[in-house]
């Protein structure tokens, strides 16, 4: 399975915060924010990965991420020159892609807790699979409409009226089809390729298959000077009570076994003396 991370945007609900820095490369509590769906990657087992942003700042990502080696992964770059749609980014990476299965991660959608989504990409085979998240504002997003007996019936991108409160989260998993299917598409009234109407296709075919995530999850987006600020606050609060980091690749690409021990260890000693330093040395000497 590939992965995409899609980091592009104008990034002006963070104006003049957006000028320091594109929204994803922004703090959340301790770490670059596009690190948290990164580790979402890394921890579903996916090594090879593309980060999509704009030319201004694909070279910022390409900066902190580096080739990826030092994770035992390996990182494609590639532009999105116009903001044309979360879809477009299949046709931008379709050579990346090729034959394989892929999982779209939005860079500014940040997943705590037991999600499934390691499950549904170590089980996946074909079609479709996307997730229903039960908000307070779905209008917001992409939300799901069920019948009485909660089938999936449509999917409706920021509908005006209410139509259930399960939120389509930026985290979607596609076979090989989806470069054709996203050819296909027509751009929406917002002049986007919009990810809705790609899984209304698979949908359509009867290949859509929606889980809903269990109570007990997190998932926030750090998108406004608001949520950000919620988003490390939330993260801080983990972090301080349990002695552990979230979002954090080095850790998740070292327990998920893409690096040894002697590798993690040289990753460590390349660091400077500090307190992300100290926590990937708890790790390797009590990797449990
Ligand atoms: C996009 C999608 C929407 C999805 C959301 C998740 O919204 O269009 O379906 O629910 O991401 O973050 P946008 O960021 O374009 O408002």
């Amino acid at each position: 399975m590939k992965g995409i991370i899609l980091a592009g945007g104008a990034g002006s609900r963070l104006y003049p915060m957006s000028l320091v820095a594109s929204k994803q490369l922004q703090p959340v509590y301790d770490k670059p924010m596009v690190y948290y769906p990164l580790t979402t990657l890394l921890e579903a087992g996916i090594r090879e990965i593309a980060v999509i942003s704009t030319p201004h700042d694909l070279p910022r990502f390409r900066q902190l991420l580096g080739d990826g080696k030092r994770l035992g992964i390996h990182f494609t770059y590639i532009e999105q020159a116009r903001p044309e749609g979360i879809a477009q980014a299949f046709l931008l990476a379709e050579s990346f892609i090729g034959n394989e299965p892929v999982a779209l991660i939005l860079g500014d959608n940040i997943f705590y807790g037991a999600t499934g989504f390691n499950e549904t990409i170590r089980d996946f085979t074909s079609g479709a699979t996307v997730f229903g998240y039960s908000v307070r504002d779905p209008e917001r997003y992409g939300v799901i409409a069920l019948d009485t007996k909660g089938k999936v019936v449509d999917i409706i991108e920021k509908p005006k009226t209410f139509v259930s409160p399960y939120a389509v989260p930026g985290f979607y998993v596609y076979d090989d089809s989806v470069v054709a299917r996203t050819r296909k598409l027509q751009p929406s009234p917002r002049g986007e390729l919009e990810i809705t109407d790609l899984n209304k296709s698979y949908l359509a075919d009867g290949h859509l298959q929606v889980h809903l995530v269990p109570r007990g999850v997190a998932w926030l987006d750090a998108g406004t000077s608001s949520s950000l600020h919620d988003a490390s606050a939330f993260i801080q609060a983990i972090e301080k009570r349990q002695s552990i980091k979230v979002g954090c690749p080095e850790e998740a690409a070292y327990r998920r076994g893409f690096i040894s021990d002697d590798e993690f260890a040289a990753l460590i000693a390349a660091l400077p003396h500090c307190e992300y330093r100290a926590y990937l040395e708890e790790t390797l000497n009590k990797p449990f």
